[in-house]
């Protein structure tokens, strides 16, 4: 059987998937991103370093890792030559980097029209998705409109060009429509071929490559960005990212078929964060317990520095993530954040009109009224963050894990009590 495992963010993202990734790196032959780009921070931390990678896949500190970055990913290649000059000035030099010729290229119009709808939806409605405005959206807008500019065009000076004048025609008339700066094609033309030369070296074709050595039995790990609540077909729409951050969307981002995709794990934080708008349905409103989960879990977006919003676990979340993608396991992450707590709840179901529901409706407007039920468990009130196996964990924190688990029904096969590799630890 394929030796294939998805990694994947089950709540609305920083779930640690990073770290969990670095970890299971360790044994893989091909860590591979399949969707999203720079609007994702995934941050690692070893050897008493933290990392914070935004494209590059988590496996380039293994330095027998192969780094795919396939054709669902959208790219900024400035940011990308950036990402890597900062990881080599903290001495990780061998990137093992390759790109796919399918993935598409971030241009500088997509970061300003990002930006310009935000600022128009606020100004006019106060409605703003709270984008990390990294251009993604705009990116992949242009990719379904069949304008965008793939990497192997992209590298391809010549055809580069001409699709770009192509781009142009088109994008101009929008830019000029809203008011905004238009671009002359040598304006972005003769920056963005020194970053296709630079690159040009790592761009492949991947899709072949990567069916090949799964099927000759290599050690694959599909890494997802962003979570399941931020996927644009199952998540909180229209407060989403524009890709889809589940297993389904393995095999069309990277080129495989769906027999490839088998196993697919889930990450969870045992408390839910989110930024940016949109439903969340357990957050703390008690100000004194979401800033100290806050404080202690260093929740900060990685990417743009902004404070995240706190919430109690919820299974609805996690049940809908399972469903979405076949999650056949889950990993816990920041347990040790709720040492200091006296209770910890758990939410379980919604009251929709008088009715106990546990799905999540298709509206954001009718999520955002409902009502949770939780259960409230005893916190365990000691440092988790020594621990080493299981059986050391308090009975109270062995009993919220086993809770979660028969909430969900899915087993959870890894817990962490800190940043640190280490703190990693196997059930
Ligand atoms: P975009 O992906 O920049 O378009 O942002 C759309 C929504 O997804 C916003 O609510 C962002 O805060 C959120 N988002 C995007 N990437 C991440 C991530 O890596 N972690 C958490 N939230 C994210």
């Amino acid at each position: 059987m394929y030796k294939t495992k998805v990694v994947i963010g089950a709540q609305w993202g920083d779930e640690g998937k990073g770290k969990i990734s670095d970890f299971l790196a360790q044994n893989a032959d091909v860590v591979v991103r399949y969707q999203g780009g720079n609007n994702a921070g995934h941050s690692i931390e070893f050897d008493g370093k933290r990392y914070a990678l935004k494209h590059i896949p988590s496996g380039v500190f293994n330095p027998k890792t192969l780094n795919i970055m396939a054709q669902g990913m959208v790219i900024n290649p400035k940011m990308l030559l950036d990402e890597m000059k900062e990881l080599e000035n903290k001495g990780i030099v061998n990137h093992n980097l390759v790109i796919s010729d399918r993935a598409h290229v971030i241009f500088p119009y997509h970061l300003e029209i990002d930006s310009k709808l935000e600022e128009l939806k606020e100004k006019k409605y106060g409605t703003k998705i709270g984008t990390t405005k990294k251009g993604i959206g705009p990116a992949y807008e242009d990719k379904y409109a069949r304008v965008g500019i793939r990497f192997g065009d992209f590298i391809n000076l010549k055809t580069f060009k001409s699709r770009l004048k192509e781009t142009l025609f088109i994008k101009n008339m929008f830019l000029k429509s809203m008011g905004m700066k238009q671009y002359n094609v040598d304006e972005i033309f003769n920056e963005y071929k020194e970053y296709a030369k630079k690159l040009s070296p790592l761009v492949r074709e991947t899709g072949l490559y990567l069916s090949k050595i799964i099927e000759e039995g290599k050690v694959v790990l599909f890494e997802g960005a962003q979570g399941v609540l931020l996927c644009i077909e199952n998540g909180t729409y229209p407060y989403v990212t524009s890709s889809s951050p589940t297993a389904s969307s393995v095999p069309l981002g990277t080129g495989l078929s769906p027999k490839h995709v088998l196993n697919a794990m889930g990450i969870v934080k045992s408390y839910t964060t989110r930024v940016g708008a949109g439903a969340l349905p357990t957050e703390i409103e008690d100000e004194k317990i979401s800033s100290h989960i806050r404080e202690v879990g260093r929740e900060y977006g990685t990417v743009t520095g902004r404070p995240r919003r706190i919430g109690w676990l919820d299974t609805v979340v996690l049940k809908h993530s399972i469903r979405v993608s076949g999650l056949n396991e889950i990993a816990i992450t920041l347990i040790d954040v709720l040492d200091d707590l006296e209770e910890i709840k758990i939410g379980y179901s919604y009251n929709l009109d008088g009715k106990e529901i546990d799905f999540i409706p298709g509206s954001n407007e009718v999520y955002d009224s409902l009502k949770t039920n939780y259960i409230t468990m005893p916190g365990w009130k000691k440092d988790i963050t020594k621990v080493t196996s299981w059986n050391e964990l308090p009975i109270e924190a062995q009993n919220y894990i086993l809770k979660i688990e028969e909430l969900i029904g899915v087993k959870i096969t890894i817990f962490s009590v800190g940043p640190d590799r280490k703190q990693t630890i196997y059930r």
